[in-house]
């Protein structure tokens, strides 16, 4: 089959759906794979390192028109989408998409992919289950978004993280509070720890306690007995009582007055995020401290947190509402990103090299879209 790479050109992405090793493995399966020159720019990817690998260098018109399966990070550009390009009108009929397609949230370019016969699979709608561990998109990118974004705040920071015993003084250790002890969360504390900061976290699930304590950090209890009830069966958190949610903020208001920085990573799955730090919480923190809302993109978890930029408030706290951390982090975002992607066509694509889309795998049902001109996706088909 021949499979297709291209540049991403979103704002803030650098991050390109193979490297080198994943187009190695795929060219040596007996594939041919199209790579749309420079698509790997961004992410230290050389034109000449997935050519030695095997791919073949094409040109933007090649590399679409080309393909039978189709790898992206983010959801191709519509028209007037800016990044310079329709992609949308580039999608060969026929063919397979694989990518990011944000597909509750982007019903109509769902209904697009169909309309152009584009067989659509979201990776984000991969399960969480033990055999689509390596097809896992949302956790690899999550875990370097929760690294990336300590380093963010300690560069943001007038003060270092450990406690320094110098001939000159004694600094003192920096306190950071992590909110949402998920997969980003987890990686956040476990970051925030090794550069010697003391750390604290809070959930609103009770498995999320355990872990945060195995990482060396101190878990802020609201309520042990509501949070028995507060993960869905898929291990999700879900949407805290308006009590729960004024008792955490009276917490964390206490908590936050001796914190020098915030990690918020908390989501519900198709909601938006939760506000867990309202203005008069901020207005309350010392100054210097530095807030990063991961949570940003869907709505943000602090109040005043702007995506993409940086906010400094009027009592001299940084909130920092970064656009995309994965692609801060794209070497390696992007090399994680592939191999779940490969994983995920080993799915589809049978040992003959043919396209074997069996709708009775728990995977593929959750992740296909659209198939023969028409929205299939059980959330989405007949919205
Ligand atoms: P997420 O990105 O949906 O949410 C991040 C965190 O925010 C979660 O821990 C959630 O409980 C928390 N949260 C939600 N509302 C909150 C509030 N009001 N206050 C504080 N925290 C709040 O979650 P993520 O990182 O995708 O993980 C969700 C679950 O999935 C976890 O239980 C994780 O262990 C599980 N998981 C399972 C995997 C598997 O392969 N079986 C792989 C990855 C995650």
């Amino acid at each position: 089959m021949k499979i297709s790479v291209v540049t991403e050109r979103r704002a803030h992405e650098k991050r390109v759906a193979a490297s080198p090793d994943t187009v190695k493995r795929l060219a040596g399966q007996g594939h041919e794979v199209l790579v749309e020159a420079g698509a790997g720019a961004g992410s230290a990817y050389t034109d000449a390192a997935y050519q030695s690998a095997g791919g073949k260098i094409v040109d933007r018109a090649a590399a679409y028109g080309g393909a039978d399966i189709l790898l992206k990070v983010q959801r191709p550009l519509g028209n007037g989408e800016g990044g310079g390009l329709d992609e949308m009108a580039l999608l060969r009929r026929g063919s397979v998409l694989v990518g990011l397609l944000s597909p509750l949230q982007q019903k109509d370019q769902v209904a697009a992919y169909a309309k152009a016969g584009v067989t659509a699979f979201a990776m984000e709608l991969v399960p969480r289950i033990t055999r689509a561990q390596t097809m896992d998109v949302l956790s690899s990118q999550a875990n370097l978004a929760g690294y990336k974004a300590v380093l963010e705040a300690a560069a943001a920071f007038g003060r270092a993280f450990p406690m320094m015993m110098t001939a000159a003084g004694t600094i003192a250790p920096a306190r950071a509070l992590v909110m949402g002890a998920g997969v980003a969360g987890l990686q956040a504390i476990a970051t925030a720890r090794r550069l010697g900061a003391i750390v604290s976290a809070t959930d609103v699930r009770l498995a999320a306690k355990e872990q945060v304590e195995s990482l060396g950090a101190t878990f802020l209890v609201v309520d042990l007995e509501a949070m028995k009830q507060m993960e869905t069966a898929s291990g999700y958190a879900k949407e805290a009582s308006e009590d729960f949610q004024r008792r955490q903020r009276e917490h964390v208001a206490e908590a936050l007055k001796k914190t020098d920085i915030v990690i918020t990573t908390a989501l519900i799955p198709g909601r938006k995020a939760p506000v867990l730090i309202t203005q008069d919480m901020v207005a309350n923190m010392r100054p210097g401290s530095v807030i990063v809302d991961l949570a940003v993109e869907q709505g943000g978890n602090v109040e005043g947190a702007e995506y993409g930029k940086t906010v400094a408030t009027a009592n001299g706290v940084t909130i920092l509402g970064p656009a995309n951390l994965p692609s801060d982090i794209a070497v390696d975002a992007s090399q994680l990103y592939a191999r779940n992607v490969l994983a995920f066509l080993a799915l589809i694509v049978d040992k003959e090299k043919n396209l074997h889309i069996d709708t009775n795998d728990e995977i593929v049902k959750a992740t296909l879209l659209t198939r023969d001109g028409a929205v299939v996706h059980p959330q989405l088909a007949g919205a």
